[in-house]
């Protein structure tokens, strides 16, 4: 299984490096095949060591220049990252990521050999008018993006669960892997949204859910090693 926490705009630099400490501590019980991403702002980004990948949020597809706010190639180097969030919804919405911004992304980081958690994932309207649109737009999230690529982990984010503490139901994250795993060749697939100590062994449970993408679950240390651990 796949265990990976997304920080979003939470936890310093400060923060962060005890949150690693107690999590390495942790993971010590963590099995061999299980494995741990964390993804914190990027002023937390550092070269921690321990049984776990440190990944970035986001990054501007460039190697450095004149992207003012932005980091790029050279500013992941300096840490040895080598892992990316890319087409995370809240993105996609909050700073207007177009399928199109997204895709370019993609094809640069996998030019770069990175490892890529590209997410998709439906808002409750599309969700509401059946499986069929769902699909359709889930599906549509994947124009310009290299599925073959080797170093691809999606992730299915339904926008609805997301932070609100409702969980997608088994019904609904088993139809829906059911149907994106055929869709991407068997490549690993996480599900998202409101997954926590809670639901983490009914979620594990289900065909085609090859891991979690955790927010507000993930910025307990003790919480989010309760999930690998579980
Ligand atoms: P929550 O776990 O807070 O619902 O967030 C999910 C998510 O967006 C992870 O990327």
């Amino acid at each position: 299984m796949i265990y990976a926490g997304n920080f979003k705009t939470n936890h310093t630099r400060a923060s962060t490096a005890n949150y690693i400490e107690e999590l390495k501590d942790k993971l010590r019980g963590k099995s061999l095949e299980d494995r741990v991403y964390i993804f914190p702002p990027a002023t937390a980004l550092d070269d921690y060591e321990g049984d776990f990948t440190i990944g970035t949020q986001n990054a501007y597809p460039a190697q450095n220049g004149a992207y003012t706010g932005e980091i790029g190639l050279e500013q992941l180097d300096e840490f040895g990252i080598k892992s990316i969030l890319i087409g995370h919804s809240e993105r996609r919405e909050y700073m207007a990521e177009t399928q199109d911004k997204v895709s370019q992304k993609f094809a640069f980081f996998q030019e770069q050999g990175f490892e890529i958690i590209y997410c998709i994932g439906e808002p409750l309207e599309v969700r509401e008018n059946g499986f069929e649109d769902v699909m359709k737009y889930l599906l549509a999230q994947f124009d310009g993006i290299d599925i073959n690529y080797d170093k691809l982990i999606v992730a299915y984010e339904p926008i609805w669960a997301i932070g609100t503490g409702r969980s997608a139901t088994v019904e609904e994250i088993s139809t829906t892997h059911r149907a994106l795993k055929n869709a991407i060749n068997d490549r690993p697939l996480l599900y998202g949204g409101s997954a926590k100590p809670e639901n983490i062994k009914e979620i594990k449970a289900i065909a085609g859910v090859d891991g979690v993408l955790v927010g507000s679950a993930s910025l307990d240390a003790n919480s989010f090693s309760q999930m690998v651990l579980s």
